[in-house]
């Protein structure tokens, strides 16, 4: 049965050859950021209020002018086609139908005009990676402008890739050669296999202006080694305003100087998030970076949060914290995994399911008034850290 996030993770296992669910759920070095993300959501408490009125429930939120089902949505997560084909696709589809948002990630296998076209009414974000070449990442934002993307995401924390050492002893890169181990390993989950063997080899397909002239296999290998711009500074945010009019946000931010300085440098948006540990193995946990940031915002522009969300109780103690959402990106993975886009709208479901409960049993049944409940409880301290 799958009554909790850990479920859909053991079926994904169950499917998915080792490289591949090795990939999305890895992290860097010793892994440490990985485990922190949850030890830290998981010391939080949130202490209720008894005897409210909670018969009407609202968990939805208004993001940029557009309303969300819930403060939740579905972080840019590269090479989900290889988790199952069209799995970009299946993402959006699966957001729209649970009416989240979908951030699409730049290193999709599918162009990101396929999959904007897939599921209109949904809110999609377009992620943008700046490589060494910026004419590429130029023409990626010029073009999801005129798909009519609602915002973009600039990530920032990959100057260079963390070190994935799953992915080191799987042989993961390109030009992938699979040894005598991943062919057993092939034959092992046969239904992945079949259905890969009958899409054909994801390529990123952002990477170029055409879709009949895929980028060359130098390029796509660059991408999938994380070998981006590492000129990129503050100021080359006046470099994407001018490609860019919409809403743009950085993800990827964890310190409160950082958080002053990308307001300071026009940022309609943060997202803290340490990519779910798999970058610098030594910086805290999302959550506990969370305070910080909202303290140096003073409220100006949204922040947003993600890394090791597998709950609707994580997302209730970001809000309590003050951010306007969270993000999680391995849960719809696994759900895409385990089945498909139903597997993904499940796995929102359950997140939703249980954000309305967590909501009523705290005695704040709107996700809007999260924020000035007082709920949050530091056990360092001997009482509740708000109110
Ligand atoms: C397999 C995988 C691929 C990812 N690819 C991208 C990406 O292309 N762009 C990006 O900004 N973040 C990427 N991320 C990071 C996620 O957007 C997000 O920050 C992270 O997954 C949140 O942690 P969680 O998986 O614990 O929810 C990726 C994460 C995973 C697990």
């Amino acid at each position: 049965m799958l009554l909790r996030t850990a479920d859909f993770r053991r079926r994904a296992r169950a499917r998915l050859p080792r490289f591949v669910f090795d990939y999305v759920d890895g992290g860097a070095e010793d892994e440490a950021c990985l485990a922190r993300n949850r030890q830290a959501l998981d010391e939080l408490r949130l202490v209720p209020h008894v005897m409210r009125d909670t018969r009407e429930v609202d968990l939805s939120v208004e993001v940029f002018g557009r309303r969300w089902s819930m403060p939740a949505g579905i972080a840019p997560v590269g090479f989900a086609g290889l988790v199952r084909p069209a799995g970009d696709v299946l993402l959006a589809k699966a957001a729209a139908a649970q009416g989240v948002p979908f951030v699409l990630s730049t290193a999709s296998n599918a162009r990101l005009e396929a999959v904007r076209a897939a599921a209109p009414q949904a809110v999609q974000w377009m992620q943008l990676y700046v490589m060494g070449d910026r004419s590429i990442a130029e023409q990626i934002v010029r073009r999801a402008r005129e798909a009519r993307f609602d915002a973009l995401v600039l990530t920032v924390d990959v100057a260079v890739s963390g070190m994935r050492e799953r992915d080191m002893r799987n042989g993961f890169r390109l030009p992938f050669r699979p040894g005598l181990r991943t062919a057993i390993d092939l034959a092992a989950h046969p239904a992945w296999s079949i259905a890969a063997a009958l899409a054909g080899t994801p390529g990123f397909a952002n990477l170029v202006e055409a879709p009949s002239t895929p980028a060359s296999p130098q390029v796509q290998a660059a991408l999938l080694a994380r070998a981006m711009d590492r000129g990129l500074t503050w100021e080359s945010l006046a470099w994407l305003r001018r490609l860019w009019d919409g809403p743009l946000l950085v993800k990827g931010v964890l310190g409160p100087g950082d958080a002053a300085a990308a307001v300071a440098h026009g940022a309609d948006g943060l997202v803290v998030s340490n990519h779910g540990g798999r970058q610098l193995d030594v910086v805290p946990a999302a959550i506990s970076a969370l305070p910080g940031v909202i303290d140096a915002v003073r409220g100006r522009i949204p922040v947003f949060v993600d890394s090791g969300f597998r709950r609707g109780s994580d997302v209730a103690k970001a809000l309590a914290l003050g951010a306007t959402a969270a993000f999680m990106g391995r849960l719809p993975i696994w759900g895409l995994a385990a089945g498909g886009q139903a597997g993904v709208e499940q796995a929102l479901a359950l997140v939703k399911a249980e954000f309305e409960r967590t909501l009523i049993l705290l005695g704040v049944p709107h996700a809007d008034a999260l924020a000035h409940g007082g709920l949050v409880f530091d056990e360092r301290r001997t009482g509740a850290a708000d109110e």
